[in-house]
């Protein structure tokens, strides 16, 4: 078959990439949305396309060979910042870490004696805490709550969802009303306080959204199921809500996701690592709260704990399927929710 491809410098983009088959059949096999543009332009184009390209990526490395503790980091100072899941765990660190940064904090939690605690300790240590009984679960209580601290403290700056539960069996062994739950607290109750939160960040174009998520929202993990799907889902979420912001023209509201290792929080409390030397130890509480707020406070997309681990994400997605299951072996991802216990049992 006799192709003729037509190039000429003082052809338009759309006349150069006709492609004319024999037979007399002609077909435009690539679109320029009608645009009239000649080929130097259009190589000037992709000469500096790619060379941004290649900016960003020497940029990126460039930062990463900076030690993170001569970064630049934002002050938190009269910021005011909503903590979920306040009242235990990683949500109640958090909270006290942003106050002994000079934040108001605004602490939501569904229980209330907790909650009331990590208020006092924040108050005890000279901070500002304002603590409300909220379910995130529930998008009117959600709703109503919002306003609450709207009129009692401002406009929400920082938005921390971290309220989590975990059910911890396997599938089949799920009763329905847990999996539910599980959606409504890992991810849709992230719905409805960003609808609460984010249009004052956006009128603004300034704030911040923190997703706890976990490394089960880049991994899938068994007997996690319900668990992992939740967590896939707040890793979505923040992506795709970056890049609305981005291309919105809201680059000013920042998005951090979390991806933590199992944490000794009690959350997952009774799950056993099988060689702690060999994999992963469960992770100090008071680790991941510093790295969590050095992430917000340098702005950070993502934060994978340990750090390391991210090169294992890179990896599930080139090795074949044989190779990430024995590594998952190895490390006794087969094994470790075995033992699990939880708060269900404990608290
Ligand atoms: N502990 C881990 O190993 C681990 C690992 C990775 C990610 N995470 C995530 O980190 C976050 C914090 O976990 P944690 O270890 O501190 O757990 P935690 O159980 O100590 O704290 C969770 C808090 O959320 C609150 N909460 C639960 N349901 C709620 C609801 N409907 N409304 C309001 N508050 C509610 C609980 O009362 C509790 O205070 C969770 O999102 C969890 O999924 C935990």
């Amino acid at each position: 078959m006799f192709v003729d491809y037509t190039f000429s410098t003082t052809l338009t983009l759309e006349q150069m990439y006709s492609v004319h088959v024999g037979q007399g059949l002609s077909c435009e096999w690539i679109s320029f949305r009608g645009s009239k543009m000649s080929l130097p332009r259009a190589l000037l184009e992709q000469l500096w396309s790619l060379f941004l390209l290649l900016w960003y990526c020497l940029e990126a490395v460039i930062l990463a060979c900076i030690p993170r503790s001569m970064r630049k980091r934002k002050s938190v100072v009269g910021e005011i910042v909503l903590v979920t899941g306040a009242g235990s765990g990683i949500g109640r660190l958090l909270a006290q870490g942003f106050g002994q940064l000079g934040a108001t904090i605004v602490l939501w939690d569904v229980n209330q004696a907790g909650n009331e605690e990590t208020a006092d300790q924040i108050r005890e240590n000279g901070g500002k805490a304002y603590e409300y009984t909220v379910d995130v679960s529930n998008s009117e209580k959600v709703y109503e709550a919002a306003l609450k601290v709207k009129q009692d403290v401002g406009d929400v700056t920082i938005l921390v969802n971290n309220a989590g539960i975990v059910t911890g069996k396997s599938f089949l062994d799920c009763p329905d009303h847990m999996i539910k739950k599980t959606m409504d607290v890992n991810i849709n109750a992230h719905f409805w306080t960003l609808k609460a939160f984010l249009p004052s960040m956006i009128a603004k174009d300034k704030g911040h959204i923190v997703n706890i998520a976990s490394l089960a929202g880049l991994f899938g993990m068994n007997k996690l199921v319900d668990y992992t799907t939740s967590k896939f889902a707040a890793v979505g979420l923040h992506d795709a809500l970056h890049y609305e912001l981005v291309f919105s023209g809201k680059a000013g509201v920042k998005t951090t996701v979390v991806c933590p290792f199992f944490i000794d929080t009690g959350m997952f409390s009774g799950v056993k690592i099988k060689d702690p030397l060999l994999t992963l130890p469960l992770l100090k509480p008071s680790y991941v709260v510093r790295n969590v707020i050095d992430s917000v406070l340098l702005e950070e997309q993502m934060c994978v704990l340990p750090r390391h681990i991210f090169l294992g994400v890179l990896l599930k997605y080139w090795l074949p399927e044989k190779a990430t299951l024995h590594i998952f072996r190895r490390l006794g991802f087969d094994e470790c929710m075995s033992s699990f216990v939880g708060r269900g049992k404990r608290d």
